[in-house]
């Protein structure tokens, strides 16, 4: 049993891992910016307020909760990486008991074209020339987006998104040509998790054939995506309460030419799947059968 701190653990990514740990033998620590009276708590549940902007108060709390292992699952925004990783790696270094860094990340290897990967890539750097061990995760795009509403057996914490394939309205907005795997190839240092590699048209044509009906199927030109321009689906509207539709715009655009890129391809061999045979991740027409039995 080791002490584990989720940093970020109040997000989508990170209460899931939190919610896992509490279901094992390690003990969990969700580690957030804010009072620990502010947050929902289970009776398993350890609120740490952290302030990462403070390298000794962080050393002091890890080393006062005998912290094993640190996973940063912060929202990649605005200078989380920059300022509170990269204060909490060093924090880390110091701290007598901890000995594992995992990064925020848990996405794809390609971010070259937003603009935190120079922070994303010196974290990297700096975990390397350190004594610690780490890893990155990276686990493609994460099939909870193309659940549906409510599906009360997939819990997740991640806010709502529609990418590429708007299924309520059994409309299709594909980045390129719609035959790449979406879910690339990773470096060797990383942990790879894959549920399902899947191309676009793949994906479309199983709705329908689980579905029972036929979808629009539109496609943006890897000229508009550089542009950063989508089609807007119908389940887009609602989203940009939350995420203006420029910005949303200017983000998918990004993460859907990645899925475009035509030296996309997946590896299987030595991932994680290997290591654990026994979990058995959901497929894509698992989770299309769910949309079909609901
Ligand atoms: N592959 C995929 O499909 C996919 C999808 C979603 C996310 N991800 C990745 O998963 C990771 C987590 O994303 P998420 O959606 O779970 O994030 P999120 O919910 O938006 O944010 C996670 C937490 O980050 C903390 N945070 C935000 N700004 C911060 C700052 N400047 N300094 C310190 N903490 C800050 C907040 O915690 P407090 O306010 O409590 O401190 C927040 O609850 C990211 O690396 C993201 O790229 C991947």
């Amino acid at each position: 049993m080791v002490n584990v701190a989720v940093a970020g653990g109040t997000g989508g990514v990170g209460r899931t891992i939190i919610e896992v740990l509490d279901s094992s033998h390690h003990q969990g620590f969700t580690f957030s910016r804010k009072p620990a009276e502010n947050q929902e708590q289970t009776p398993n549940q350890s609120f740490i307020t952290a302030d990462y902007t403070n390298i000794p108060n962080l050393v002091t709390t890890l080393e006062t909760l005998e912290i094993h292992t640190v996973i940063s699952t912060f929202a990649v925004k605005g200078d989380s990486l920059a300022t509170s990783q990269a204060n909490l790696i060093e924090a880390v270094k110091i701290s007598k008991y901890t000995k594992r860094f995992i990064p925020s990340g848990f996405a794809i290897s390609s971010l070259q074209t937003l603009p935190q990967p120079k922070d994303y890539f010196s974290a990297l750097s700096t975990l390397q020339a350190s004594n610690l061990e780490y890893a990155v995760f990276t686990n493609g795009i994460f099939l909870d987006y193309f659940a549906p509403p409510g599906c009360s057996i997939l819990e997740s914490y991640l806010k709502p998104n529609v990418f590429v394939i708007d299924i309520a309205n059994r409309v299709a907005a594909i980045p390129g040509d719609g035959d790449v795997p979406v879910w690339p190839q990773q470096g060797e240092e990383g942990f790879r998790v894959v549920g399902h590699e899947i191309s676009w048209n793949r994906f479309v044509r199983m709705g329908e054939d689980v579905l029972g009906s036929k979808f629009e199927v539109h496609y943006d030109s890897i000229e508009e995506l550089k542009r950063f321009e989508i089609k807007e689906l119908p389940g887009h509207q609602t989203l940009y309460a939350h995420f203006p539709k420029k910005a949303f715009q200017w983000f998918m655009s990004i993460f859907e030419l990645f899925t475009a890129d035509g030296n996309s391809c997946i590896k299987r061999e030595g991932t994680l799947n290997e290591l654990f045979p026994e979990i058995e991740p959901l497929t894509v027409r698992g989770m299309l059968e769910y949309w079909r039995d609901q």
